[in-house]
């Protein structure tokens, strides 16, 4: 996600906020700008690629200036260009923009813009946005005034930085859904999308709350609602050193992440189902296409094999349309029997893992249509497939996948659903099932608060020689993800396999210190997943069964019961699986003394075969 850097006081902003930038690399990004004034006009440098690009413009005169704003972008909307860097200008070049998040409804805007003569440079939500704040901006009024009554007219997230030409001491902030926070210093105010671009100027920071402007001049911050009304300023002093600052505050990355998923399955639908519940997804490929294909084949390794096995139980499950998942290893190899009517799925958070982008490539010399689900933009996978659909998780920095593998599942769901609803399929109703993705978000968070829970167990089970993850349909599914969790990060090995399959060879290795993890959502096979846990039990293994909050048949059989937030969706239930086994994983492996973030012997990308 973009990193935003803003600054204002008796220093060289422009190096300031280019300091910040630094400070927040680690998050990644594809281009860079700085904004600030010059005689009366607000000057924008921007470049796509790395910080140095950014700093050999900065650096081809010398630049002064008491005040600047910066933006470190990670691309959403249009690639990672010149024109679609940030900051933006509006219409007039009056005033200059910088933005983190997604503004959902930019497309209506943007029509709404052009039909009044507006030019735009660039692809991005975040020059519409600059552009209707810069028409209220016109009319006279003051900057907070013009931000406060143009973000009224934006939908989706933000967290947007404005700065104006004829406002020179001032800088606006906004602030929906993204994060922004803001550095009380003295004689000198700052706000960065991220703490640890503060902590080098002060350790005084303001967490901006949602729907929120904030003025920022040398003489201090004032924030207020969006109606106007002032808002008290409550700073907290923190005390992390930088690289704490940097995971958020978290032990690791990989934690940070794992609660970062709410945001992330918010993230990810935002701009794709409007007010009315209908999945917007148009610009994938045209209606008629759907019509034709007749098969797919989802193609993908580690973890986004994982999401691609969900992809298939729900394409068949709800579209009764024929589908296969291959390890890309695997496909590039063996001599696939590929239809000229199929489509080719490839899934990856990297967008650069080798296999996959072989087998991407033998798909196209056989003329198949390719469609990428992939959270880099600008990646290999992403330009080579015909079409993609961007995950936009955020950067993962954690080797263990986790946000990536709900945003990937997330976006086969939305798939799924946007092909039911332009076939006008019989039977399935959309609307109700897009209702639970919408609501999804919210359970997350709720399964964030087992925590202490699987802290607990974690203690308790740490030593176990073996684990099993069982389920059946969707659950299965979950559990291939959830071992592959705990045995890269603990190194502790791990069974898996749908549960109906335990006693055709694997039960062989139950024995007492044996733990079994069960995913059980599905309510129509609750009784034979009980059976399956009874017989782990009968062999001396412990059994802590993952159910929904209406189930009252499985806690009668497991050893430890962890509750999660049930969907009408069932398959939904079984993805909310994966929470508590993430944070299971993770606090095995800390209270084992793994090295978390970088496990032994793995890479985050594996651009070799
Ligand atoms: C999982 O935690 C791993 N990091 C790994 O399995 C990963 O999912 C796999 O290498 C695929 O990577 P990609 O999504 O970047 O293509």
């Amino acid at each position: 996600m973009c990193g935003i850097a803003g600054y204002i006081g008796p220093r060289n902003a422009v190096e300031v906020v280019f300091d910040q930038l630094k400070r927040l690399e680690y998050r990644g990004y594809d281009s860079a700008g700085v904004a600030f004034p010059v005689n009366g006009h607000i000057e924008v440098l921007k470049r796509a690629g790395k910080l140095t690009e950014l700093q050999k413009l900065i650096g081809e005169e010398p630049r002064d200036s008491r005040i600047a704003i910066a933006h470190s972008r990670w691309a959403t909307h249009g690639g990672p260009t010149n024109e679609n860097a940030h900051p933006h200008y509006d219409a007039y070049e009056r005033i200059a923009i910088i933005h983190n998040g997604i503004i959902e409804n930019y497309l209506e805007l943007r029509e709404e813009l052009l039909a009044k003569g507006h030019k735009f440079r660039s692809q991005t939500d975040t020059e519409v946005a600059a552009h209707v704040i810069g028409e209220e901006y016109a009319g006279g009024i003051s900057l907070e005034e013009a931000v406060r009554k143009g973000v009224k007219r934006l939908r989706g997230a933000y967290a947007l930085v404005v700065l104006s030409q004829s406002e020179e001491g001032k800088i606006v902030a906004a602030r929906n859904a993204s994060p922004l926070v803001l550095g009380v210093g003295s004689g000198e105010n700052l706000l960065a999308s991220d703490i640890p671009a503060l902590l080098p100027y002060t350790r005084e920071v303001v967490i901006l709350e949602e729907d929120s402007i904030a003025t920022l001049t040398t003489a201090g911050i004032q924030v207020m609602d969006l109606d106007g009304r002032p808002k008290p300023l409550e700073p907290i002093h923190i005390e992390w050193d930088i690289a704490a600052a940097e995971r958020g505050g978290y032990e690791h990355f990989m934690l940070k992440e794992i609660h970062e998923q709410p945001e992330v399955l918010r993230q990810c639908i935002a701009g794709r189902v409007d007010d009315k519940l209908e999945i917007r997804l148009d610009q994938v490929f045209s209606e008629h296409v759907w019509t034709e294909i007749d098969r797919v084949n989802i193609i993908a390794c580690g973890t986004a094999y994982n999401a691609g096995l969900m992809g298939k139980h729900l394409f068949e499950k709800l579209l009764r349309l024929p589908t296969d998942v291959y390890y890309s290893s695997e496909f590039r190899y063996g001599d696939p029997v590929l239809s000229p009517r199929s489509l080719a799925i490839f899934v990856s958070q990297s967008g650069e893992t080798a296999d996959t982008l072989a087998a991407l490539r033998l798909c196209k010399s056989r003329r198949i249509r390719t469609l990428g689900i992939v959270n880099v933009i600008g990646s290999s996978i992403a330009r080579e497939c015909d079409r993609t659909i961007f995950t936009q998780a955020g950067p993962e920095i954690s080797v263990a996948s986790t946000k990536a593998y709900t945003a990937q599942v997330t976006v086969l769901t939305l798939l799924a659903m946007y092909i039911a609803q332009v076939q006008e399929m019989p039977g399935v109703r959309v609307e109700e099932a897009v209702q639970e993705l919408v609501g999804l978000a919210e359970r997350a968070e709720v399964c964030l608060k087992l925590e202490d829970q699987m802290i607990g167990l974690a203690e308790k089970y740490k030593d176990m020689p073996l684990c099993f993850f069982l389920g059946r349909g969707a659950d299965a599914n979950v559990a291939l993800e959830g071992a592959l969790k705990l045995k890269e990060i603990a190194y502790i090995p791990t069974e898996e396999s749908p549960a109906g399959e335990m006693k055709h060879g694997p039960l062989a290795l139950v024995q007492p210190g044996v733990i079994a993890m069960f995913g059980s959502t599905d309510r129509e096979v609750r009784d034979k997943v009980v059976s399956s846990m009874k017989e782990i039990q009968a062999r001396g293994g412990t059994v802590i069964a993952i159910v929904t909050d209406d189930d009252t048949v499985t806690e009668k059989a497991a050893d430890e019961i962890v509750r999660i937030p049930g969907s009408k969706l069932e398959f939904l239930s079984a993805l909310l699986t994966i929470i508590p086994m993430q944070l299971f994983a993770y606090h095995v492996a800390r209270l084992r003394g793994c090295e978390i973030d970088q496990p032994r012997n793995l890479a985050k990308s594996v651009t070799v075969e």
